[in-house]
């Protein structure tokens, strides 16, 4: 069994990140602006679900810290959204393959593949042949917002990803970027280094990679927020488009309000407030 489990180690390549399974984010509050996880009626009320077999809350625990949180819907087998703070970037982009939660399987069947509760990279390779080629894995938590490079390894793990069309190398990298930049000049707390609190989130669609096991997600959306300490305020900015391929590499995706973003998740969630308690509303 040992020889097994080594040998798809190597075949497949994939190491496992250490997270941690919590009831209410309590361990990784500190990931979200004032310990405030979002509210999504029915998926996330009061920092628990009503559907814990379904989702499930991630303290992303790497290299003994703890890195990010995420909410995790093991029936899409994607993230609802990941929370992390943006404090500055590292330059660069690890070599390091994806990785698993052990803690999503139990031990037999982390030894199996596919995973149960969450998706395999086969899940990703079985695209290949096919046609649906152009799907890549997008992060949520980026690598080019995480500062230093021990985190931008924690970012690759497969619970902080879902399949992204083109649009991912396109507009979507693009407001990455350009997102940064913003919270570069604009999120200072009071001791002038950069602090911000960003969520990133997806919504499903009623589509699956070939292997019907993974959500092609509908939309994607991220929304930051942080205090400006040359101007004394609160600031925000929240982005969101459409999961699509993209013919035209320079299409860009429009800034827009907190209240905006959360109207446009109403279709899906109802009444969200990503924020909780603190008015985020300018930019
Ligand atoms: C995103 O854009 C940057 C700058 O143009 C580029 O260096 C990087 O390779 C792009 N990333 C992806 C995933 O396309
Ligand atoms: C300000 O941000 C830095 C990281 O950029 C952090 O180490 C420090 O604790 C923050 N200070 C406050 C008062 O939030
Ligand atoms: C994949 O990309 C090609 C161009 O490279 C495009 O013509 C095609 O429509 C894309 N397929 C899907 C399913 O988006």
């Amino acid at each position: 069994m040992r020889f097994l489990f080594v040998s798809m180690l190597l075949v497949f390549g994939f190491s496992s990140i250490k997270t941690e399974l919590v009831d209410s984010f309590n361990k990784c509050s500190d990931f979200f602006l004032n310990e405030q996880p979002p509210v999504i009626p029915g998926i996330l009320e009061n920092s628990i679900s009503r559907d814990n077999n379904r989702y499930k809350r991630i303290c992303q625990k790497y290299q003994n810290a703890y890195r990010f949180a995420t909410l995790y819907d093991t029936q899409t087998k994607i993230p609802v959204f990941s929370a992390y703070r943006y404090t500055g970037s590292y330059k660069g982009r690890p070599h390091i393959p994806w990785m698993i939660e052990p803690q999503l399987e139990t031990y037999d069947a982390a030894m199996r593949q596919p995973c149960v509760n969450q998706a395999f990279p086969g899940d990703y390779w079985a695209q290949k042949p096919m046609n649906q080629d152009n799907l890549t894995r997008g992060h949520f938590f980026p690598n080019c917002h995480a500062a230093d490079r021990v985190t931008a390894e924690s970012t690759f793990t497969l619970t902080n990803t879902a399949p992204h069309e083109s649009f991912n190398k396109g507009s979507w990298n693009k407001t990455e970027i350009t997102v940064r930049s913003t919270m570069n000049s604009h999120c200072r707390n009071k001791s002038d280094h950069i602090w911000a609190f960003v969520l990133t989130g997806a919504v499903p669609s009623n589509k699956n990679l070939l292997n019907k096991r993974v959500n092609i997600p509908s939309s994607m959306w991220t929304v930051f927020c942080c205090y400006n300490s040359k101007t004394s305020t609160w600031e925000s900015q929240a982005h969101w488009a459409n999961n699509k391929y993209e013919k035209n590499t320079e299409n860009t995706i429009k800034p827009r309000s907190v209240e905006e973003l959360q109207k446009f998740m109403e279709k899906t969630y109802g009444s969200v407030s990503l924020f909780h308690g603190v008015d985020c509303s300018k930019i």
